[in-house]
């Protein structure tokens, strides 16, 4: 019986990540040693029964670490995506962004509150206040009356919102839209602290935003309290895998730990959670240049859709801030 490994078919760590990125080494490490676990998953890592499909399917729990998990691998991998975000909260999962959104609704509401939610967003975010049964004020992103498309929400739209409904107790967005365009986030962010609601932003296209001088700074640098993002989808990441990240000044962080516990499963795959961890590493690393050359006409059409928007690039950017290096981009709290 042969045994399979991930490395049987691609090169384990081709780009040598797994020193910096703790839940990728120790998922290599359990490959790299024959190990037949007591416990799940079912296949044992035999390669006799169903075939490659399992090849590097190892779990979090008596996997990457113990049953109990005692070494903390996990905690680890997530406070390196925290501090490079600069979030004070990081969570990984393996529900995607949809997962995500539906734990910050469950979080920052309780049931009856109501909350202002983009028309536009996505189904988990539409679905996220139904399952915390918040009631949603919606607003709805304007449109680009050239191309019939829908851009962002406006500010004044949300100021207004709030203004006719004062006891709303969060805001949630989308940015950037399913279009590719942008908007004024930091101006969300002053307008939802001004009401001293968090704002909450399903960046789930844009876990690359804020590591290349031409992309828009990412939305906890410009002052959202809280970001989902899908690491499966701008990042070299398993599909499922996404990140939660949150300041918590506005936040209570033992409810989004357990919003999002009560919401994820208790037997997350390993192997989705280290992909996130070696995704960081190489973003933090060589973000900047990958990000820079996206294959092909896929980087033409991306700057075409971001021109559209309208928007300057990074308001407020000199050219001297523009060339600093992706592993600086540690970004501050605003
Ligand atoms: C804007 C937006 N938010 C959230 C999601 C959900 O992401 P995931 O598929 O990672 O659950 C999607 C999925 O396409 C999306 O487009």
């Amino acid at each position: 019986m042969t045994r399979v490994t991930s490395s049987t078919i691609w090169p384990a760590d081709p780009r040598g990540l797994r020193g910096d990125a703790p839940l990728l080494d120790a998922c290599l490490s359990f490959l790299e040693a024959v190990q037949r676990p007591f416990t799940i998953p079912g296949h044992k890592q035999r390669s006799d029964l169903v075939g490659t499909v399992i090849a590097g399917d190892v779990p979090l729990y008596a996997g990457l670490d113990t049953m109990t998990p005692s070494a903390g691998v996990l905690g680890q991998a997530e406070r390196r995506a925290a501090q490079l975000w600069g979030a004070e909260v990081c969570r990984f999962s393996v529900g995607g962004s949809t997962h995500g959104n539906q734990a910050l609704a469950l979080a920052v509401a309780q049931p009856g509150a109501r909350v202002i939610v983009s028309r536009s967003l996505h189904r988990s975010l539409l679905l996220g206040p139904v399952l915390a049964g918040i009631e949603p004020v919606w607003v709805r992103p304007q449109v680009n009356p050239s191309t019939g498309l829908p851009v962002a929400v406006s500010v004044s739209d949300v100021e207004a919102a709030l203004r006719a409904h004062p006891e709303v107790r969060a805001v949630f967005l989308g940015d950037p839209s399913y279009v590719g365009t942008f908007g004024d986030i930091a101006g969300h962010a002053r307008v939802a602290h001004a009401h001293g609601i968090p704002l909450i932003v399903d960046a789930a296209w844009a876990a690359h935003f804020g590591f290349h001088p031409d992309l828009p700074l990412h939305a906890i640098a410009v002052g959202a309290d809280a970001m989902v993002t899908s690491a499966h989808k701008a990042l070299p990441a398993y599909t499922q895998a996404a990140l939660v990240l949150a300041n918590t000044d506005r936040i209570d962080a033992s409810r989004l730990e357990r919003a999002f516990g009560a919401t994820h499963t208790t037997s997350p795959a390993g192997a989705i959670l280290a992909s996130i961890d070696a995704a960081r590493s190489l973003l933090e690393r060589d973000g900047e240049e990958l990000v820079g050359h996206p294959p092909g006409r896929c980087g033409e059409t991306a700057t075409e859709s971001h021109r559209g928007s309208g928007r300057a690039r990074r308001p407020g950017r000199g050219p001297q801030q523009a060339r600093r290096p992706a592993r600086r981009h540690r970004c501050q709290r605003v």
